[in-house]
């Protein structure tokens, strides 16, 4: 079998060249690297060259005469898109509330009455291994069918020790099966459970004291992340798990200011956050700090058009300087969806974004606000082969025709995996 692949003559290659060291920010979100009628070879699931035709097979004959050749002409190639925000392993669905709030009730409402959060931590602490397993396995193979190959995967529906490391351990066990490459976030501040509500300063020590140390122990997570909202974790209580965190070497995310503003964008530029994440109501002083301390905006349309609110202001912050990245927030209470590419469908539509930063925002920026993007998140040479492959003709279509899956070809580590 030949260990090298050749992706030919593309109407498009849009490398997003130039942000390894750091994300794209303001005009630079909008200014995209792309080789017309381009190609890319690959060796030992390594991109070796970028540029067109002719110019690789010049430069290199024998490994152009051996690669398996993919004809792309017509077609757009982009870096295999990045998830930097998922809800990826739990159990049960909550259509019911979905149902609920076509009628009128709010998703703090039904959380409050013990639903929400609370409703699918349920399902999960009773769900064992195998069923995370095999559901969160389905979700990842409708992740590669929409052309992402690296996903952000958060714990917090288990809430105690024992089942948010199930959580954790399965995600661990799907990023050794699984072609995707999955990160993995600790969340155990993602809701005070129902029985303990009345002590939350409590349940705060036992994610610092009890969860913590056997997540860090274990290595089963990156990053260290908490639901800063009214209700949920006051801005105390979520720096001081974020602190605690950083002992361990867990890096900081935050959900920050998706119901009010709360304060959760400067928590994050203090307590250094690699991201902040959804942020529709984020203040002007959050965005200047989150953009001078370079967190990344992690932004999730999907949950604003699915909870029916107002949507983020990804205008004002990629104007202010923020890096701005975008997500599903793939869980089943806010953002039941699998498709980043209707994301960034509402990204333009909804968002303020153009064409040209949905696409940064879903490789490279998204790979920055995960820490990986010195392996992935550009079409550059040394970089992991994760490529995606579009059926249209130019990168305008992606966004243009809107809510359909547009891949033709995945190609993960240099092997086609959906064709
Ligand atoms: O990112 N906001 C908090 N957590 C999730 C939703 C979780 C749920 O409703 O199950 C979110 O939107
Ligand atoms: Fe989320």
């Amino acid at each position: 079998m030949s260990n090298s692949i050749f992706v030919k003559n593309a109407a498009q290659v849009i490398t997003m060249q130039g942000h390894t060291d750091k994300p794209a920010k303001k005009e630079a979100m909008q200014q995209l690297s792309i080789v017309e009628n381009g190609s890319v070879l690959a060796q030992d699931g390594e991109i070796i060259a970028v540029g067109t035709e002719a110019e690789i097979k010049n430069n290199y004959p024998d490994v152009v005469r051996n690669a398996k050749e993919i004809h792309a002409t017509g077609k757009i190639v982009t870096p295999g898109l990045i998830d930097p925000h998922t809800h990826l392993v739990h159990a049960g669905t909550r259509e019911i509330e979905y149902a609920m709030r076509l009628k009128g009730k709010t998703y703090m409402d039904i959380m409050h009455a013990g639903g929400g959060i609370h409703a699918t931590t349920e399902a999960t602490q009773k769900a064992g291994f195998e069923q995370l397993y095999q559901t969160s396995k389905k979700r990842l193979d409708t992740f590669l069918l929409h052309g992402v190959t690296t996903v952000e995967a958060k714990s917090g529906y288990g809430l105690t020790t024992e089942h948010e490391l199930k959580q954790l351990e399965v995600a661990q066990q799907l990023n050794k099966d699984h072609v995707i490459d999955i990160v993995s976030t600790f969340m155990g501040a993602h809701a005070i459970p129902i029985a303990e509500k009345d002590q939350p300063e409590k349940f705060v020590d036992k994610v610092i004291d009890e969860m913590l140390p056997e997540v860090a122990k274990r290595n089963l997570a990156v990053f260290n992340d908490v639901f800063c909202e009214r209700g949920v974790f006051t801005p105390e209580q979520s720096k001081r798990i974020l602190e605690a965190g950083k002992q361990y070497g867990l890096i900081p995310k935050i959900h920050a200011d998706e119901i009010e503003p709360y304060g959760g964008a400067e928590l994050a530029a203090e307590v250094g956050a690699i991201s902040a994440d959804h942020l529709l109501k984020a203040s002007e002083i959050g965005m200047t700090k989150m953009a001078e301390n370079d967190v990344v905006g992690v932004l999730l349309p999907g949950t604003a058009f699915f909870l029916m609110a107002a949507f983020a202001d990804a205008r004002k912050m990629i104007d202010n300087g923020v890096a701005v990245a975008l997500s599903t927030d793939a869980n089943p209470g806010s953002s039941p969806t699998l498709s980043l590419q209707f994301i960034m469908n509402l990204g333009c539509l909804k968002m303020g974004m153009t064409p040209e930063e949905v696409l940064m925002a879903t490789t490279i920026n998204a790979a920055h606000a995960i820490n990986c993007a010195k392996e992935v998140g550009s079409l550059e040479v040394g970089k992991k082969a994760d490529i995606t492959i579009f059926d249209v003709p130019n990168y305008l279509t992606l966004s243009y025709q809107y809510g359909m899956n547009h891949v033709d070809t995945v190609i993960k580590n240099g092997e086609i995996v959906v064709e």
